[in-house]
């Protein structure tokens, strides 16, 4: 069984094709006048025009081969040759039954299943997340969930940054705090202790107060990138606190992360390449890639005749600048590291294809990579992928900032978040006669639900506006007015089984009850173009109109009242399971739980 969307297009696929002409015709929407018809096809008009027909009379002949189909109940010719489709009550029901059956909720499954790594997350070891950050996390554990809810065999790595500066300069300001420590000693080759010096405490003070020294301090900039070199070239003492470093990072974003609930299958890093970085670097020599250049070794990736703007990609430079493998003191960065992670993934995983969740102004970042992978036949250019996303700005329309000028972390806007969702139930004044556990646990998924959602319903690629006031409401399209959805249907089955009423067979009569089915049937399609483009707002915009179909059906069609007939009342529940078990599916896809009451 598919959705009824679905199944109309075999149908019209079939007329089309017993016309002589190709599948391509059938395709089926739901209608763009839904007081005409449930469902359009608009294929006559395209196809009449290359088969040299008059589009109506091909109309007339494809028409009564669609409506032998068993779903449908009319088929009308409109205009130059519209066939707007009307689909039997028995349709909508069986399509209804069909949700509620389904494991998948009638959500379908990808036509191509992959094996795919998802590269997201990219937080910097020390470095604080920004809201940046937040984005990657958001957007990158929701298309694993999403992948794999739809059958791909999927791997999310979160590829920590723990290989750049950033680990100098840590490295120079703990060796000025704490000078004796064993691991300054260079003669010194281990053990080392197993506890680290520094906690997340020490490396959130240390860090920018390096940064910001080496900014002015130019002989302190040069210590950093000294050590950064000797770490790269394997310095025992520097790698035994880098792993301090990571481990005490890597606990702090745990936590950060699982507000959100963002998790990753591994927690990988740049460092965790390096002994595969001089084989990539021979791998580019041996196939005649690889240039020597003022001590440096730099891989051409311009393409002949490259002059204009690539396609879609406008900001990236042409011809494509070369990539620098080894810098004149054999260190190594974004590049090789994140070739030599293509590497460990083929080595380790043999993935289809890499997807790399990162900020768009990464673009020209990634493109230089793919065309380094795929000339050094790592991995094939068509299948890197970055679905980059935009920059979630502040009210005056540039990046957003704290009061005091920083970037937010992702820590502070977590507490943030919570606290205004907090402070909206209080207001809301939903939750009765909840004590305080229930509540403190409430308001984290309502945080929760209120971050993800106003970060995921927007198209990946366009910049949003941060607006905790406005994604906390429980009015409007927000995380907290789906919660209050899918909360209100779950009161409405309790209070049935309460009263003894069970559901039923679904029956679907009433104009709203079409509606509502007419949105369940959408799931299916909203999940695929999400895969395929690799944009999680489809989900968002069909739960959304899922959640406003039922607030219409709620409002015309009574479930318990008095004097609902037995059977309507049964159909009715039915009906209401059906919605709330797509509603929680489509939610838990964005990573967002509904409590049972609020
Ligand atoms: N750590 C990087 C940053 O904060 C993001 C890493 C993205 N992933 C990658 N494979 N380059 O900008």
């Amino acid at each position: 069984m598919t959705d009824l969307a679905t199944q109309l297009a075999g149908a019209c696929i079939a007329a089309f094709e017993a016309e002589g002409l190709d599948a391509r015709w059938g395709a089926v929407k739901q209608s763009d006048r839904p007081e005409l018809a449930d469902f359009q096809c608009n294929g006559c008009m395209g196809a009449a025009k290359q088969a040299k027909m008059n589009p109506r009379e091909l109309a007339a002949k494809i028409a009564p081969r669609i409506a032998e189909h068993e779903a449908v109940s009319r088929v009308d010719i409109a205009g130059p040759g519209f066939l707007n489709i009307v689909v039997t009550d028995a349709a909508l029901s069986g399509a209804a039954e069909f949700v509620r059956s389904d494991t998948k909720a009638g959500g379908g499954a990808a036509p191509n299943p992959e094996k795919i790594v998802v590269d997201f997350g990219g937080p910097n070891v020390a470095k604080p997340m920004h809201v940046g950050h937040l984005r990657s996390a958001v957007i990158g554990d929701t298309l694993v969930r999403l992948l794999r809810f739809l059958g791909d065999d999927v791997t999310g790595d979160v590829h920590l940054g723990d290989w750049g500066l950033q680990m100098g300069l840590l490295l120079v300001a703990v060796e000025e705090e704490q000078p004796d420590l064993l691991y300054f000693d260079q003669s010194y080759q281990g053990p080392f202790p197993a506890e680290s010096p520094v906690n997340m405490e020490d490396l959130s003070r240390i860090y920018p107060m390096a940064s910001g020294r080496s900014k002015t301090d130019e002989a302190y900039a040069k210590r950093a990138q000294e050590a950064v070199a000797e770490m790269q070239a394997g310095r025992a003492g520097y790698r035994a606190l880098l792993q301090h470093f990571i481990d005490v990072s890597v606990a702090a974003l745990k936590t950060d992360y699982a507000f959100l609930d963002v998790s990753f299958d591994l927690w990988k890093g740049e460092s965790d390449v390096d002994h595969l970085i001089p084989d990539v670097v021979q791998l580019f020599k041996d196939k005649g890639l690889a240039v020597e250049s003022d001590g440096a070794v730099i891989v051409d990736i311009a393409r002949q005749g490259e002059n204009v703007a690539v396609e879609g990609k406008d900001q990236l430079k042409n011809p494509m600048p070369p990539i620098m493998l080894l810098n004149s003191r054999g260190g190594t960065g974004y590049h090789t590291t994140d070739l030599a992670t293509i590497k460990d993934r083929v080595d380790t995983i043999n993935p289809d294809r890499i997807l790399y969740v990162v900020d768009a102004r990464q673009a020209m970042h990634f493109e230089q990579v793919f065309r380094a992978a795929d000339k050094a036949g790592l991995f094939a250019y068509d299948h890197l992928e970055h679905p980059g996303f935009g920059t979630v700005n502040g009210q005056d329309g540039k990046p957003f900032k704290t009061r005091e000028g920083g970037t937010l972390r992702l820590a502070d806007l977590n507490a943030m978040a919570l606290e205004e969702a907090t402070k909206k139930i209080g207001e809301a004044n939903l939750s009765g006669d909840i004590g305080p556990d229930e509540k403190a646990e409430i308001g984290k998924l309502v945080a929760r639900a209120a971050l993800r959602f106003a970060d995921l319903q927007n198209q990946r690629t366009t910049n949003y506006v941060f607006d905790l006031e406005r994604f906390t409401s429980f009015e409007g399209k927000t995380g907290p007015y789906l919660l209050y959805a899918a909360v209100r249907i779950k009161a409405i089955l309790r209070r049935a089984a309460e009263q003894g009423f069970e559901a039923g067979t679904i029956a679907i009569a009433a104009a709203e009850e079409r509606k509502l089915v007419l949105a369940l049937d959408g799931f299916a399609l909203a999940l695929r173009l999400a895969r395929e483009k690799r944009m999680p707002h489809y989900v968002c915009e069909h739960v959304f109109s899922l959640a406003q179909a039922f607030s219409a059906f709620y409002a015309a069609c009574p479930v318990l009242k008095d004097g609902v007939e037995p059977h309507v009342k049964a159909s009715r529940l039915g009906l209401c399971e059906a919605v709330l078990k797509q509603l929680e599916t489509g939610l838990g896809l964005l990573g967002i739980t509904a409590p049972e009451r609020m």
